[in-house]
């Protein structure tokens, strides 16, 4: 099929990239002349494993293309997937704006264009808009609107919500635990959707064909219930803490009950990243807009903000007052929201930096790939090293905030004596506290005792 993706982000790049593997003549569409220039240069904007080596492979068999012409992109699809962001707007709104922005540059194509394939004579039919950015609901249908409001021409619309994880972006897609489509014709569009998909589905895998508003609503509904579990453990973990209660064996009691399970439940510094953050507003804000009260919701989105709060404030306790880390060094490992990812959308890394540099501490950070990511949120403010001993150097202490591989084994000894104080606090749980104390740290983590802490007062 001929697909143009509408955003070349995590979603569009990715799934693009993968439409084009199977086969599919695809065309990748971004407004941003710099991302593009990149990708027909052979250079990934975003990091995301095996993604170069599949865009590289499929440009070179000619189905993978980039551009920034939007009239010639819609043009020539058949099916269009819009994968433009939807930020939280400054009331925790789903922002719009990019999605009608791109609705309105589609009905003007359709309607220039003539609204059909224009390919084989025999398959004269629609284009189908699909939307896959993750949308409140009723989304659909002012694309819909807005698309209408440009041509009177016949075009059909899906809701596809995306599912891939940012890290294992690839594999998720390739073979999703499930693709779900919304459409209001079972038979037609539905049916040209299940075509689209079956090589992904054909391992068993089901496609779940519905309609619009509730395929709309799948997405906030799954991703409210991922950050529901984050804010559970963490609020676990800070009763642990209060009761001398260890949240790793409270974790290995409670999660063998099969009716609970053990995904998801990793106490730490909460959930960031461009999707749990503002899904999560966005539902309690289509909550208030329906006058339909999502205390549930609001209470994890304050949980995990408390979470960061709450982790400072270790730090701060650690040194006596926040006055005092003035001219303090911390050595930080780990930017990215989460490890496999240059994504630095809402990491707690950035929270937490901030917090230390506004009270006049200098900070060395290393994390094996969002460096660049990082540079463009906190600048030449932090120094950032290609190694994770580098940041240790002459440090007062090291803050650790992302739980990439490579952390979890350091040699403590070098570690040590590298460090000016050993100190070490653990926003992802990634030691025993058993041996940091053996190994002479002090060492504070979250729903654990800490070990080797000065005394309180
Ligand atoms: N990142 C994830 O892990 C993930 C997972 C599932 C769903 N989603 C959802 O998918 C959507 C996209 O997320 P993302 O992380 O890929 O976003 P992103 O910010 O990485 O990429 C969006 C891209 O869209 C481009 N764009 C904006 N307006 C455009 C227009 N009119 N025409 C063409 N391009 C335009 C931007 O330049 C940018 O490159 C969001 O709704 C998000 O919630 C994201």
């Amino acid at each position: 099929m001929r697909i143009t993706m509408v955003g070349t982000g995590y979603v569009g790049l990715v799934t693009g990239t993968c439409f084009a593997n199977l086969g599919n003549e695809v065309t990748c569409l971004d407004v941003d002349p710099v991302k593009i220039d990149k990708l027909k240069a052979g250079i990934s904007p975003i990091y995301e494993p095996g993604l170069d080596e599949m865009i590289a492979r499929n440009v070179k068999a000619g189905r993978l293309h980039f551009t920034v012409d939007k009239a010639a992109a819609y043009a020539s699809a058949e099916i269009i997937f819009l994968c433009v962001g939807t930020p939280s707007d400054a009331r925790g709104h789903a922002d719009l704006k990019y999605v009608l922005a791109a609705s309105g540059d589609i009905g003007d194509a359709i309607e220039a264009a003539g609204g059909e394939t224009g390919g084989d004579p025999g398959e004269r039919r629609a284009k189908i808009i699909v939307v896959k950015s993750t949308v409140p609901v009723g989304t659909n249908a002012k694309v819909r609107e807005a698309i209408a409001a440009k041509t009177g021409k016949p075009f059909r619309m899906a809701s596809n919500p995306e599912f891939l994880k940012e890290g294992a972006a690839i594999t998720d897609f390739m073979k999703p635990d499930r693709v779900v489509v919304g459409v209001d014709d079972e038979h037609g569009t539905g049916g040209r959707m299940r075509d689209l998909y079956e090589p992904f589905v054909r391992n068993g895998h089901p496609i779940y064909v519905m309609d619009i508003p509730s395929a709309e609503m799948v997405k906030y509904a799954a991703n409210a219930m991922l950050a529901t579990k984050i804010s559970f453990i963490n609020e676990i973990a800070a009763l642990c803490e209060a009761y001398g209660s260890n949240v790793d064996e409270v974790w290995r009691g409670m999660t063998s009950d099969a009716r609970i399970g053990n995904k998801f439940l990793y106490p730490g510094l909460g959930y960031g990243g461009s999707c749990f953050p503002k899904d999560t507003l966005a539902c309690v804000s289509m909550g208030s807009e329906s006058a339909t009260p999502t205390p549930l919701l609001q209470a994890v989105h304050d949980v995990n903000q408390r979470q960061r709060e709450d982790f400072f404030a270790k730090i701060v306790k650690h040194f006596g007052g926040e006055s005092n880390l003035r001219g303090k060094a911390f050595g930080v490992w780990g930017l990215a929201f989460k490890p496999g990812t240059d994504d630095v959308r809402e990491a707690p890394a950035v929270t937490l930096i901030e917090k230390l540099l506004a009270a006049g501490a200098t900070v060395k950070a290393h994390d094996p790939v969002a460096h660049e990511t990082a540079r463009e949120l906190l600048g030449d403010r932090i120094t950032y090293c290609d190694r994770p001993m580098d940041t240790a150097r002459d440090a007062d202490a090291l803050l650790i905030c992302t739980d990439w591989p490579e952390f979890k084994q350091p040699p403590l000894e070098r570690l040590r004596e590298t460090l000016a104080a050993p100190v070490i606090f653990d926003g992802r749980n990634l030691y025993k506290p058993a041996v940091m104390e053996e190994a002479g740290f002090t060492y504070v983590s979250v729903g654990r005792r800490a070990v080797n802490a000065p005394a309180a007062g």
